[in-house]
């Protein structure tokens, strides 16, 4: 039979098997005193007050008063799925994550989710999607949280609040939801000109998939690898889905947001209930670790940038095949915590700002999301892997730990040595060479470059496509109220493409505004018109 995600009692000691099946032969109480109705209040006389004393009363709706927990920031809307990683072995020669290793197989669970609408809004909106997995491998927990965009907004964590308070709906009306008719959403973007290029990708097809089942992943940040002796790998991850990559049209997008909000976590749920289960391909991109963290002039550090896959191709390393959907849609998909800190050996992050921030940031959130330090102990945040903690007591503490608390170092309980080496599998943290630096607050001069690989992006694109990009501008820009902001993100249009500028400030009516520095030299050969796209037949 199918494996028990998760054991009743999980990895703590000490607690009896927690029973909260809610069926059995009669009703109870959260204490187990056996019910003989659930359908009156206790009252003086069927009409006369109801009395304080009604236990029953006062729990059972007390429990009902606090069964909300505060959406998730950003990612708020999304929709999970159980399955089953199985590893090609192909990345054994660069990590030794033990995950990867030929045959392997992982559990894992993946949360899919738009960015900025709150928990009830609509799935088929334009915007960025999430691609979060959770593998529950036997060396620990590794987190790969990516999107179905290979780039970021944003080239230092410092400036997440300023875009993600940009693109959330206006807080005196709560609308728009997502990123149309948003006067904020395109001031930011045009002033601070790093977010062009995943702007254009959000205005392409990417930014309204067809179905989760039809989305690339993608880690985004430069990681990177370690094999057993030591030597380094730079990576970056991608998911190809199996069954291509695919979108709606903007019309279909309003049809199915309308008719069906829930459209894509209902085809998720049924493609898995009717047994075709969705599958993506894991892959890696490989580049040398040499000091400069560049390659082919392009700095690996810059979450604003790819590298075209024809320059670096995708290799396959292995197989992820969603199986089983939640059970509980609270208990897992909203209680699932991913954080990009959850590493095991073998798998390192690098020194992009935006991966630095986002260490500090999803373990704070969740602190306040799920109510306290405790929630890697919720099952589904469980490691597979035996856990061995010095962590004590706090909020919703499930566990009873017996002893003395833990300390180390420590001559009285002859229990694990104080350090583990790395021959007992270790995580140990590459030793990087840091060169010597001034404390500064500045980014390094390649991260100046706004423009070029949005223009890239928008070379690379079909006739179609391209009508679709210059629509979609169009459109979005059209619900602006202030033509100053308008003419701002024609400007950037300009820097990027003169015949888009053109097209979309046409469809404005406005004037298009001159290049204010000459357009990149990247006119891609035929093979660039792959960027980004689907995996090649096998
Ligand atoms: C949530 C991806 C940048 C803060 C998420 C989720 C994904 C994601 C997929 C949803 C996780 C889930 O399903 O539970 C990314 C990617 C980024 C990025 C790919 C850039 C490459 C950032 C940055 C910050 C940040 C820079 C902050 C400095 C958050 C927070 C959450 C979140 C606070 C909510 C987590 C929770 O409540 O559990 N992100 N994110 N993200 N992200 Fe990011």
């Amino acid at each position: 039979g199918e494996p028990a995600p998760y054991s009743p009692t999980g990895r703590h000691t000490g607690n009896p098997p927690q029973s909260r099946a809610q069926d059995g032969p009669y009703l109870t109480t959260a204490q187990g005193a056996r019910l003989p109705d659930t359908d009156h209040s206790l009252k003086a006389g069927p009409r006369g007050p109801v009395l304080l004393q009604d236990h029953h009363l006062r729990e059972k709706i007390m429990h009902f008063d606090h069964e909300r927990i505060p959406e998730r920031v950003v990612h708020a809307r999304g929709a999970g799925a159980h399955g089953v990683f199985q590893a090609y072995g192909t990345a054994e020669g660069v990590t030794k994550a033990a995950f990867l290793r030929k045959g392997a197989e992982t559990p894992v669970f993946v949360r899919f989710s738009t960015v900025l609408g709150s928990r009830g809004s609509a799935d088929t909106v334009r915007d960025t999607r999430g691609f979060a997995t959770k593998f529950y491998t036997e060396e620990g927990v590794f987190d790969l949280v990516g999107n179905n965009i290979p780039v970021f907004f944003i080239q230092d964590a410092i400036k997440f609040p300023d875009v993600i308070h940009a693109g959330k709906p206006h807080p005196d009306r709560e609308i728009p939801q997502a990123q149309s008719a948003h006067d904020t959403f395109w001031d930011f973007v045009s002033l601070h000109t790093e977010a062009q290029h995943h702007t254009m990708w959000n205005m392409s097809d990417r930014g309204i998939p067809r179905s989760y089942r039809t989305m690339e992943g993608f880690g985004v940040h430069t990681f990177r690898l370690v094999d057993a002796a030591g030597a380094t790998t730079l990576v970056k991850f991608h998911w190809k889905p199996k069954l291509g990559v695919h979108s709606q049209l903007w019309e279909e997008a309003q049809i199915t947001g309308g008719v069906d909000p829930d459209f894509h976590r209902r085809d998720l749920a049924d493609a898995i209930e009717a047994g075709a289960y969705p599958q993506w391909e894991l892959g890696i991109q490989t580049f040398p670790d040499t000091p400069e963290q560049t390659f082919e002039g392009i700095d690996l550090l810059d979450p604003t940038k790819i590298v075209p896959e024809e320059l670096a191709p995708v290799q396959p390393i292995g197989l992820l095949t969603l199986n089983r959907n939640p059970s509980n849609f609270f208990a897992e998909t909203e209680q699932v915590a991913f954080h990009v800190g959850h590493l095991v050996p073998g798998i390192d992050v690098t020194d992009d700002p935006l991966l630095a921030g986002r260490l500090f940031s999803y373990l704070d959130t969740q602190i306040t999301r799920l109510a306290g330090p405790n929630f890697n102990q919720l099952p589904i945040n469980r490691p597979h892997a035996p856990v061995n903690d010095m962590l004590r007591d706090g909020f919703h503490q499930q566990a009873v730990h017996s002893g003395v608390a833990p300390y180390k170092p420590n001559s009285l309980d002859g229990g694990c040595p104080f350090f583990a080496g790395a021959d007992t599998g270790a995580y140990i943290e590459t030793p990087v060479e840091v060169p010597a630096a001034r404390k500064v607050r500045e980014a390094p001069a390649s991260f100046d470059d706004h423009f070029s690989q949005a223009r890239l992006f928008w070379l690379s694109m079909s006739p179609v496509e391209r009508e679709h990009i210059i629509t979609a501008y169009t459109f979005e820009l059209g619900k602006c109220y202030d033509n100053a902001v308008k003419e701002r993100q024609l400007q950037a249009l300009a820097n990027i493409d003169s015949e888009l500028c053109a097209r979309v400030a046409e469809g404005l009516g406005l004037p298009a505004p001159e290049p204010t520095q000459p357009p990149a030299d990247v006119m891609p050969s035929p093979a660039l018109s792959q960027v980004g796209q689907e995996w090649p037949a096998d």
